[in-house]
């Protein structure tokens, strides 16, 4: 009995093979990550839970070599692996469509062949794009950056393998993640704010940006939500967002600022291409029986604390520049 999880040496993959080895009914199941370390997060495959099955295996998702070995006696999978940077997309467009989709693709086609009993993709409210109003999963997609495109594709391989060969797939539409796990990134709007507070940057605003809202997930939340899907029935060929708060910037902003009050808010009118104001609507998922319950507040906290040290310290002008130039993504 084997649980497969792509990527999981990643911002989430990190805590979900922590949390899934100490699961009620997972302890005797072995967990396999299958990541490329594209990220380079060794970290995260450190100080495992010595009560864990744990096997790591570096390889490609869209490798068929890779995918023959890691699908051994498997027979639930959830799927994590790609390029995850909403940006930086555009100018990897090639690079994103070819993990995400082709690979998404792969891991789906190995797991009809496996005949696994549950697979979970974890997609991306990214998929949205421009929105009027709280949108459900009924809404129709038009997503505005490849990532989110290559995300929407991926959910569709799932969707189809589960209505042509009986796939039991979940797709999850994960809010914008926060707070903190050993394997965590910091190109998320949420994570990087809190990060640039603490060592003593400004928080940049886009002006028209402060009050518009965006859906956002604590890390804690999305790794729940994902055992969830792998858990319970009824959840087959379905689609669910997960969000925890829908915030705007301002709200974001105030919360890092009661926690860093030296943190300071600089607003500019410039535009930025890649600012949607959307919200989501996660209640479906709320029906089902899973409630998001960590907080904003809470995920900011977590991770002050761990540079809580550095608080009082200023930046120089070099960092200022190097951590200016990190494009922030929106999952
Ligand atoms: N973090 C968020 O805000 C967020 C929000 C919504 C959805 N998601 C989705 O959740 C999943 C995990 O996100 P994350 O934040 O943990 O991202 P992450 O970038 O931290 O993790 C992705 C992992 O995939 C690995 N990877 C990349 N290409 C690979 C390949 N070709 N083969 C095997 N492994 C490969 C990377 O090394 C990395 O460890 C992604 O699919 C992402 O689209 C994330």
């Amino acid at each position: 009995m084997v649980v497969l999880i792509t990527g999981g040496a990643g911002y989430i993959g990190s805590q979900l093979i922590r949390d899934l080895s100490v699961t009620p009914g997972f302890e005797d199941r072995t967990i396999r990550v299958l990541d490329s370390m594209l990220r380079e997060r060794y970290v995260s495959i450190m100080d495992l839970p010595r009560e864990g099955r744990f096997e790591f295996l570096e390889g490609d998702i869209r490798n068929e070599g890779d995918l023959k070995k890691a699908f051994v006696d498997v027979d639930m999978v959830v799927d994590l692996a790609g390029i995850t940077n909403a940006p930086l997309s555009f100018e990897r467009k090639e690079l994103t469509f070819d993990v995400n989709v082709n690979g998404g693709r792969k891991v789906v086609e190995h797991a009809v062949r496996a005949d696994v009993e549950k697979y979970v993709y974890s997609s991306t409210a990214s998929v949205y794009g421009p929105t009027k109003g709280v949108v459900d999963e009924e809404y129709s997609c038009k997503p505005i950056s490849p990532y989110g495109e290559s995300k929407l594709q991926g959910e569709k391989a799932c969707l189809d393998a589960s209505k042509l060969h009986g796939l039991d797939a979940t797709v999850l539409r994960l809010g914008t993640v926060f707070g903190y796990s050993i394997g965590m990134r910091f190109d998320t709007v949420v994570d990087r704010f809190t990060y640039l507070a603490c060592i003593g940057m400004p928080l940049t605003v886009w002006e028209s940006a402060q009050n518009e809202k965006r859906p956002y997930l604590h890390v804690q939340d999305s790794v729940n939500a994902l055992i969830y899907s792998l858990t319970k029935s009824g959840m087959k060929g379905q689609i669910f967002n997960v969000i925890g708060e829908n915030a705007s910037m301002n709200r974001i902003t105030s919360v890092i600022t009661r926690e860093v009050p030296a943190a300071r808010v600089i607003i500019t009118p410039t535009p930025n291409l890649n600012q949607v104001s959307y919200e989501l609507d996660g209640s479906k998922i709320e029906r089902h029986g899973f409630k998001p319950n960590h907080t904003l507040e809470e995920g900011v906290k977590e991770i002050v604390d761990k540079f809580r040290v550095l608080l009082r310290r200023k930046a120089s002008s070099d960092t200022v520049k190097a951590v200016a130039s990190v494009p922030i993504s929106d999952g």
